[in-house]
């Protein structure tokens, strides 16, 4: 799965330019870097990487800058030459600060690049895993799924995506049931701290905001470890849900995440039939992302 979610997210960032296994390799290989790192960065009670990890972890993107530096060369080449490519990259490269007259260059575009690699990857894989879990282990999830999905044609775009319901449901409560993200944090600002709900909160306090628990609060959600993607169909507290974070600082690719893996989905279950066939459930472990402590095993059939 996160073969499949590093390439739509390259394709996204950089277009034509991942050209072979080799390209895919670098991108690949920073990402499990930052992962190795973070899973140490989970045990500081610190927002951003300290310093100590930041020190190991960034000399082991020279092959991802490097590479970066490359492509951004060629792209503003082939701009000046009026080919512009149709990549993320190629927006960020065409950016230009009007007042010092300059151009965004690596240094800025390379870490926000690397941020969607980084938010990106691992978080749409887990949950397309968690899907599979939940669709393979309720049949009338399922069938449903497929009959909604068996007269799609490869020629879906954003807009009649929108129109396919039902998988979005159960993506939702595959998302409430394992948030791929599963804690996010704020800090308050350096003086007024903050108050909620008569909470006070001191100046500079870093507060961690369980999203798990929310999911599984039975004051929002009936029945809360049940999965019924048919609760989406009914209006809920807007703060119920929030897989994706909330307010300026949420998720920036809710968007592609949410169609990347309905995409994923539709073009599984309208082909072939998805059972789980592990004999235990693939259990879960918290770091920086919720994921799977077991495989899950399933049996793909191919439908007639
Ligand atoms: C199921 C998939 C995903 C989940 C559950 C998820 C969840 C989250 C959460 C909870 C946050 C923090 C939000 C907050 O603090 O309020 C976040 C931030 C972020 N996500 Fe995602 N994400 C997913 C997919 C993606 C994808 C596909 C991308 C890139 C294309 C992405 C890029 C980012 C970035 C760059 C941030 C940092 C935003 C900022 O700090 O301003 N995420 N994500």
């Amino acid at each position: 799965m996160s073969d499949f979610t590093l390439s739509v997210i390259a394709r996204v960032a950089f277009g034509d330019y991942v050209k072979n296994e080799s390209d895919r390799e670098i991108i690949k290989n920073a990402v499990m870097e930052f992962f190795n790192v973070a899973e140490k960065w989970t045990t500081h009670s610190s927002l951003t990487m300290p310093k100590e990890l930041k020190d190991v972890y960034q000399p082991k993107l020279v092959k991802f800058s490097d590479f970066i530096t490359d492509v951004i060369r060629h792209e503003r080449q082939a701009i000046s030459q009026g080919t512009k490519s149709n990549c993320l990259l190629s927006q960020f490269v065409s950016l230009k600060d009007d007042e010092t007259n300059t151009y965004l260059g690596e240094r800025e575009i390379s870490p926000v690049l690397f941020d969607f690699f980084a938010g990106g990857v691992e978080t749409t894989s887990m949950t397309l895993q968690y899907a599979l879990y939940v669709i393979g282990t309720n049949p009338e999830i399922q069938e449903k799924l497929y009959e909604e999905v068996k007269n799609t044609t490869d020629d879906i775009d954003y807009t009649s995506i929108q129109k396919i319901s039902y998988v979005e449901h159960v993506l939702k409560e595959v998302l409430r049931l394992w948030p791929a993200a599963p804690v996010n944090g704020r800090s308050t600002n350096d003086v007024t701290g903050a108050e909620i709900n008569g909470y006070k909160i001191p100046a500079r306090t870093n507060v961690m905001v369980n999203t798990w628990k929310i999911h599984k609060d039975p004051r929002f959600w009936k029945n809360p470890e049940k999965a019924i993607p048919e609760r989406f169909e009914q209006k809920n507290h807007p703060c119920a849900w929030g897989p994706f974070g909330f307010g300026a600082r949420s998720c920036v690719g809710q968007r592609i995440s949410m169609l990347e893996a309905k995409i994923a989905l539709i073009y599984l279950y309208r082909n072939y039939k998805i059972n789980f066939i592990g004999d235990t459930d693939p259990g879960y472990e918290w770091g920086i992302t919720m994921k799977p402590t077991r495989p899950v095993v399933v049996s793909i059939e191919k439908r007639i």
